[in-house]
């Protein structure tokens, strides 16, 4: 399946993910990195699929101006349903992460990219485009999949959860229940993510080990503020900084 069918027919199921846990817990470990809820930021979501990230901030106070970019037009449809109500702060545009982006230097005060960076042809470029649109000191967040990343831990921490919630029998029969249904539904995301994982293994997608993500980051000019794991522990978490000055290792 070409890259652009993929991502259409991803975009079909995509959602299936706000069921689970940890997905939600992630997206506010985003917004709690973005920073204090009152400030007047500038965010870029880039690969901003069914615009989840954006959702989450929509419903909380949060003062910031996002835009969401996509280059697959289904997920941007979806993005734009569900955030039609805040029209105000947030838009969503096309563009490919793998070319020149269509804003100024320095126009984002941050830039986000969730699941995104290891399906860019060269992620390198695309972080160091990133650095160039982000102002000086702005904060790039990135997350991204482990090497041998999978979905099942992300569904066992999901099951922890709900049933670290649940003390009664009849709590915990229902939750079995939606557990089935929502097993049911992952099949076809788990399937999808079966695809992921070849083309990691074909070189076409980028799973990285820690020291080699955290290498590419700063090569792109940026200094780490913060290297965790989240989703399962099948993602890293990083946030960084645009040094002030680049220190370009490529050049
Ligand atoms: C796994 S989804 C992540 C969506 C969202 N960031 C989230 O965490 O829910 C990956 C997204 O990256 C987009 N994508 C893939 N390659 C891209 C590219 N070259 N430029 C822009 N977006 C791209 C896909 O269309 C898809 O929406």
């Amino acid at each position: 399946m070409k890259d652009k069918a993929f991502w259409r027919f991803y975009s079909l199921v995509y959602d299936t993910l706000l069921r689970l846990i940890p997905y939600q817990k992630l997206l506010q470990r985003v917004i709690r990195a973005i920073g204090p809820p009152d400030q007047t930021l500038k965010i870029l979501d880039a690969g901003c699929g069914t615009g989840n990230l954006e959702m989450f901030i929509n419903q909380q106070a949060i003062n910031a101006a996002i835009i969401g970019v996509d280059s697959t037009p289904a997920m941007l449809a979806i993005a734009r349903k569900k955030n039609r109500a805040s029209r105000k702060n947030c838009r969503f545009q096309p563009a490919d992460l793998n070319q020149t982006l269509p804003f100024e230097d320095s126009a984002f005060d941050v830039v986000v990219a969730i699941n995104v960076l290891y399906a860019l042809a060269q992620p390198l470029e695309s972080l160091k485009e990133f650095w160039r649109i982000l102002r000086p000191e702005g904060r790039l967040i990135i997350v991204t999949p482990k090497n041998k990343a999978n979905l099942w831990p992300i569904l066992g921490e999901h099951i922890r959860l709900v049933q670290a919630d649940l003390k009664s029998f009849w709590g915990r029969l229902v939750a079995w229940l939606k557990m089935g249904w929502l097993v049911a539904n992952l099949l076809i995301v788990g399937l999808l993510n079966l695809i992921i994982l070849k083309r990691g293994r074909d070189k076409k997608y980028h799973f990285y080990e820690l020291p080699e993500l955290e290498e590419l980051v700063t090569t792109a000019g940026f200094e780490l503020e913060e290297t965790d794991s989240d989703y399962g522990h099948q993602d890293w978490f990083l946030v960084s900084r645009k040094a002030n000055g680049r220190v370009d290792k490529t050049a």
